[in-house]
């Protein structure tokens, strides 16, 4: 099973960008330390390993045609599930709204922060409504709290793509 973590504008800067709200810790070292050895030692139900990618981009635009791929791109762009943090495009874009709907492939959702304890602006995501989850609040965990859904749950999102597709 193949997994993505799909990161937003200034994800790359956690870890020096607001600590007090982010941490201190960068998102690829929760990957490389505590992320990746998680999913070496976690199966799908039917006894897969699971591969985890990470791709991060400040732009609207590549982020909307990562997740395209996601679905429709060559075999190695092809994933199972996405774990998407999307930043602040979480509370306005339209177009990433409309490429997750475009995707059979089912999307978490993730905040570092507990964006409901927030700013009035933040306190609501146009993502959220067409994603499979959302986790929001607890730090770098809710990746791992979001790869352990994705993986748990990977099979009962392909019965009903295929049913959908019969
Ligand atoms: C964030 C919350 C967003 O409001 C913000 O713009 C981010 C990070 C989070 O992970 O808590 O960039 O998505």
């Amino acid at each position: 099973m193949k997994v993505l973590i799909l990161n937003g504008p200034n994800l790359n800067l956690v870890g020096k960008r607001e600590p007090e709200i982010y941490g201190d810790v960068t998102i690829d070292s929760y990957i490389d330390e505590f992320l990746r050895p998680l999913s070496k030692q976690l199966r799908t139900q039917s006894g897969d390993i699971v591969e985890v990618s990470v791709f991060q981009s400040n732009s609207e635009g590549e982020i909307v045609t990562r997740i395209q791929d996601a679905c429709y791109g060559s075999a190695k762009q092809r994933v199972d599930a996405i774990i998407l943090n999307a930043g602040a495009y979480s509370h306005y874009s339209l177009a990433i709204v409309d490429a997750i709907r475009a995707i059979t492939v089912p999307v978490y959702e993730v905040h570092l922060s507990n964006i409901y304890a927030r700013e009035e602006v933040r306190r609501h995501s146009v993502i959220s409504a067409v994603c499979a989850g959302v986790i929001a609040g607890f730090g770098m965990e809710g990746y791992s709290m979001a790869l352990l859904a994705a993986v748990r749950r990977g099979e009962m999102y392909n019965t009903q793509n295929e049913r959908r597709n019969d």
